[in-house]
């Protein structure tokens, strides 16, 4: 057996039993994968007694899930309201030039993949965005190429936390 498929196994049997396990399902398999396999859809659909259409369905309607696996570093750029007034329309046209791709895509040296997210509950420091979890505010187009340039340079999970703001870094 594959070892996403036990992996895919181990989480449907932790979950099942919860009220709503589809999304605590989901959420295990992603947090152990980084993404959730197209060969996951049936083990789940099957584990807990669900169409696959409905698992399909999920998965497609949160912006959280992937179906492929991301690049080296994962960035969420906030698209809602108060990110907006603060210039993320500019910020998120910048990324896509700037990578050649859309969201949820990654670029081609696989080091970055982009995400749109609404509201990281850092409004008052918007624009914000988060990179490999890390909250960051108040970010500019130059800023944004920082933690463009560290993704790239770096192969590992280096802390990218100061790159987002070079201002402050040492
Ligand atoms: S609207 Fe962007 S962090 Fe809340």
């Amino acid at each position: 057996m594959e070892p996403s498929a036990t992996i895919i196994d181990e989480a449907i049997a932790q979950k099942r039993s919860l009220p709503g396990a589809l999304l605590p399902v989901l959420h295990a398999i992603q947090d152990a994968l980084g993404f959730i396999p197209p060969e996951a859809v049936p083990r789940i659909a099957h584990g807990l007694n669900l169409s696959q259409a409905d698992v399909h369905g999920v998965i497609s309607f949160y912006h959280d899930f992937r179906s492929t696996p991301p690049g080296r570093h994962v960035m969420k750029l906030c698209r809602a309201e108060a990110c907006q007034a603060m210039g993320s329309d500019a910020l998120a046209a910048h990324l896509k030039r700037r990578l050649g791709i859309e969201w949820k895509e990654t670029s081609r040296d696989g080091a970055l993949t982009i995400e749109p997210v609404y509201c990281l509950g850092n409004c008052a420091l918007s624009p914000a965005l988060m990179i490999d979890g890390k909250l960051r505010g108040r970010i500019t187009a130059t800023a944004l190429d920082a933690v463009i340039e560290a993704c790239r340079r770096d192969g590992g999970q280096r802390d990218l936390a100061s790159a987002s703001n070079p201002e402050s870094a040492s």
